[in-house]
């Protein structure tokens, strides 16, 4: 039976909600720093015992998965110490703040024979799971993404203070994640530059703006940008250049464009699916749990979480050295 902690109920409620009575599973404790949110969630969750001291939430001896959804800069620490405790870990990303930290953690959940997952949750929406279906990964050559944050008000909370804090891992992370699960296969070089015109008079003291050149295998070209600062709403857009079809998906809509349909406008194929379609977030979790529980279930797995934060630090890496740099993956 699982027996859950969660740290942080920001977006660490929704991963209180894909947990409590999935599967038999409990909530039994929570970790939160607020604590006039504590008095109001007591009121919901008479069941889970909540605390505001670390040390006394790693004292518990009945947990054996913790989620973990405080702010960046914890996600380190808090990880090492589940680690310790044998506690299977579901962290929110990004998994840790730099090179160093990820490394250390890759080998001691190695060592430690412990499950642990990332919540990068775009490979449940619906949208990407039917463009994947649709996708011949063997002729694309081009893929261009960009994240459209709309979101510019939540720079200026803890991401303004958090001293490492980086687009990259916050944003980017996530169409990266997507299109090295569409190819099946990371890449092996980035250049990339960033901007933060727009927010250089406010407290948000790193870049607001970036934009990334992948190569991948194949000679595959991918394109990224997070755009933290844009006036649109919050959205994933998408362009997939095949030899001989593109799909498209942006606020407009999805669209199939073949040899056929290509030079009329107005007689693209639309398609149609869920997006943001919120009811499969809870999936990653539940999958995770799943995978706790019998062992069968495929999850993408641990090293794919590792690879994807590692090109992200390679990222931030090469717009620091305003050069291409080639990737080394960890072993
Ligand atoms: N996967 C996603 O799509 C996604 C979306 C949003 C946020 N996130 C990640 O989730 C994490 C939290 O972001 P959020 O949007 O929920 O922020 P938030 O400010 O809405 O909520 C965070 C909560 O955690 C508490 N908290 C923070 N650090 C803590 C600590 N060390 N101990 C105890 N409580 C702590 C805060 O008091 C707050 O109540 C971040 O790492 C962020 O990158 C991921």
């Amino acid at each position: 039976m699982i027996k859950a902690g969660i740290i942080g109920l920001g977006i660490g409620k929704k991963h209180l909600d894909a947990i409590e009575n999935y599967r038999n599973s409990k909530v039994v404790c929570a970790l939160e720093k607020d604590r006039k949110k504590i008095i109001s969630l007591k009121k919901k969750y008479k069941h889970i015992d909540f605390y505001n001291d670390e040390k006394s939430f790693f004292s518990r001896n009945d947990v054996n998965l913790i989620s973990i959804a405080s702010y960046d800069e914890f996600h380190y620490s808090q990880i090492l110490k589940s680690i310790k405790k044998k506690w299977h870990i579901i962290v929110e990303k990004p998994i840790c703040l730099s090179p160093a930290e990820l490394k250390k953690i890759y080998y001691l959940v190695k060592k430690n024979k412990i499950k642990i997952t990332t919540n990068l949750v775009l490979r449940q929406n619906n949208l990407f799971l039917n463009l994947k279906k649709k996708i011949n990964k063997k002729e694309i050559y081009y893929i261009e993404a960009d994240y459209l944050w709309g979101r510019k008000e939540k720079l200026f909370n803890w991401r303004s203070k958090t001293k490492n804090y980086s687009l990259t891992l916050g944003a980017t992370i996530h169409i990266l994640d997507l299109v090295c699960w569409f190819l099946n296969s990371m890449p092996t070089k980035v250049y990339a530059k960033s901007s933060s015109k727009i927010t250089k008079k406010t407290k948000f003291r790193k870049f607001s703006f970036s934009h990334y050149l992948f190569t991948f295998p194949k000679d595959i070209m991918v394109k990224l940008t997070a755009n933290a600062v844009c006036t649109h709403p919050h959205f994933h857009t998408l362009k997939i250049f095949e030899k001989n079809k593109t799909l498209i998906s942006d606020i407009f809509g999805q669209y199939l464009i073949n040899k056929k349909n290509y030079k009329n406008k107005f007689n693209l194929k639309k398609m149609k699916y869920d997006y943001p379609d919120k009811k499969n977030r809870k999936k990653i979790i539940r999958d995770f749990i799943d995978s706790i529980l019998d062992k069968k279930i495929i999850m993408p797995s641990f090293k794919s979480n590792i690879d994807v934060m590692t090109a992200c630090f390679y990222a931030d890496m090469s717009m620091k050295k305003n050069k291409e740099l080639s990737i080394k993956y960890l072993k």
